[in-house]
């Protein structure tokens, strides 16, 4: 269902690490009747994260829960998480295209 083109460059471990949640990039797979892509893999989708991570990075630990929701106050808690997990804002053309 997923595939970037090979020119990309994409690292699973890297977003596990930073706090990015599975069901953030493929949706509540545990869900669906047939797993469909939920994110379309267009630049803009990656770029968008890259830019702005506070919107999404959850605590490390609920990486692999597929029912997490997004507290009230995420905002606040992505500022300190990324804070706490030293998540950079990697926008440079680099960063996927090596
Ligand atoms: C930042 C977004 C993102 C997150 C977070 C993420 N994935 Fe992925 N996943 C992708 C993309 C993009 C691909 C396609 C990679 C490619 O084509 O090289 C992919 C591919 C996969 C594949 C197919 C691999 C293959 O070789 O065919 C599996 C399985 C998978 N992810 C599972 C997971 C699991 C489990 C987690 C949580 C631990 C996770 N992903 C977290 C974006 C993500
Ligand atoms: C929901 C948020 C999110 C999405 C969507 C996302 N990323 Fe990321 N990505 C991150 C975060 C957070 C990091 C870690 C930044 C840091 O190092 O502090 C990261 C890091 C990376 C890195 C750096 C790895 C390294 O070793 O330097 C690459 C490459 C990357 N992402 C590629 C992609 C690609 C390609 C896509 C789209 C298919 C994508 N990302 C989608 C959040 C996201
Ligand atoms: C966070 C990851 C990420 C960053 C940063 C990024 N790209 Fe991409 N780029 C992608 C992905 C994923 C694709 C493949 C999907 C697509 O074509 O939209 C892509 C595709 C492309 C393509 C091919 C488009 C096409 O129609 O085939 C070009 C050209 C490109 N990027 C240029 C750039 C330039 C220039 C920058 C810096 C300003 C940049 N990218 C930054 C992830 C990224």
């Amino acid at each position: 269902m997923y595939d970037l083109p090979d020119f990309v460059y994409f690292d699973h471990s890297i977003h596990v690490y930073k706090g990015i949640g599975c069901s953030t990039c493929h949706g509540r797979v545990d869900l669906m009747p047939l797993t469909y892509k939920v994110n379309t893999l267009y630049m803009q989708w990656c770029v968008e994260c890259h830019r702005n991570p506070a919107k999404y990075v959850r605590p490390r630990e609920e990486v692999f829960n597929m029912t997490y929701k997004a507290p009230g106050n995420q905002m606040e808690l992505g500022r300190r998480l990324m804070a706490e997990y030293k998540v950079q804002s990697l926008t440079d053309c680099v960063t996927c295209h090596r």
